[in-house]
């Protein structure tokens, strides 16, 4: 059997024969794409062997940080831009629906379930009192009632609960009312930089870039029948707005912080969910159960 030789001319034509076989269409389009692009990257920087080796040893060193409580991993992908990348291709926000923004790795599943106007700072040096008010609607301004809104935020030190292994705080869920409402008090969110001691970090600062996101409160929310939607208010005139560390500002989502005569700051705003797209079956209108009965 001769015996083919490969070259620096029909190495990726040959990876990517030897895909022949695989029987996942999605995982072959996806391990297609990424050889061909991967090989691309290649013959254009042509790393040495040494420069190969660290950028493998970026990547090990990027493992090991990952543990229970923080996944490096998605640290990077937030601050190379990919994260936003995944979710503009995902969510598009149509006919005034909310825009999206990332996640972060900050949420907590199980964050106290609290009444409308409950306080989620509960330390008094937690930050600047602040009170958030607002509706849910859908893409018609109907009010959603029982959306669920799950918040978060850092405190005016910077930091999470969970970087600080503390217990719940600076976090919580709320249902909006009957007309769709909502209101909670919490501290005036301030800039403070993602974690940046680890292999992402050393990236940011390697590459001139700093590593600080703009004052944001996180919101999660749900209701059924409604895409979810993960999303940010940054505030007017914050620090950082136009260089989110993990590019996660979108314009929409900026919105005034007021400070009132009771030295209590105040933001409002309406969130707008899209309806979740029926599934194929409900479309057919499905009159057939998907499974038999048991
Ligand atoms: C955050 O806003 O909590 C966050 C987002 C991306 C990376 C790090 C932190
Ligand atoms: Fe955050």
């Amino acid at each position: 059997m001769a015996i083919r030789k490969f070259s620096e001319r029909n190495l990726t034509t040959e990876v990517l024969r030897r895909l022949r076989g695989c029987r996942d269409r999605r995982l072959k389009k996806i391990v297609t794409s990424f050889v061909r692009h991967l090989h691309a990257f290649v013959r254009e920087v042509k790393p040495t062997p040494e420069e190969w080796m660290k950028g493998i040893e970026f990547l090990v060193e990027t493992g090991r940080f990952c543990d229970a409580k923080r996944n490096e991993f998605i640290l990077l992908s937030d601050t190379q831009g990919v994260s936003m990348l995944v979710d503009a291709l995902n969510y598009r926000a149509r006919a005034g629906a909310t825009e999206s923004t990332v996640l972060g790795p900050f949420h907590r599943a199980g964050a106290p379930e609290y009444s409308l106007g409950a306080n989620i700072a509960k330390n008094p040096d937690d930050g600047e009192p602040c009170l958030v008010t607002g509706t849910v609607r859908d893409t018609r301004g109907r009010p959603i009632a029982d959306a669920k809104l799950d918040v978060w935020e850092a405190g005016a030190d910077g930091l999470y609960d969970s970087q600080k292994g503390e217990a719940m705080n600076l976090r919580g869920i709320f249902r909006t009312d009957t007309e769709g409402r909502f209101h909670f008090r919490c501290v005036k969110p301030t800039a403070y930089p993602v974690p940046h001691d680890g292999p992402a970090g050393r990236l940011l600062k390697a590459t001139g870039r700093h590593p600080m996101r703009p004052p944001h409160l996180h919101f999660w929310i749900t209701a059924p029948g409604f895409k979810p939607l993960v999303t940010h208010l940054f505030v007017k005139g914050g620090a950082y707005l136009d260089s989110d560390a993990v590019f996660g500002v979108k314009p929409e989502l900026v919105v005034d912080f007021r400070k009132g005569r009771d030295g209590v700051w105040r933001a409002h705003y309406d969130f707008v969910l899209m309806r979740e797209a029926p599934t194929r079956r409900a479309r057919k209108g499905a009159r057939t159960p998907a499974r038999a009965p048991s």
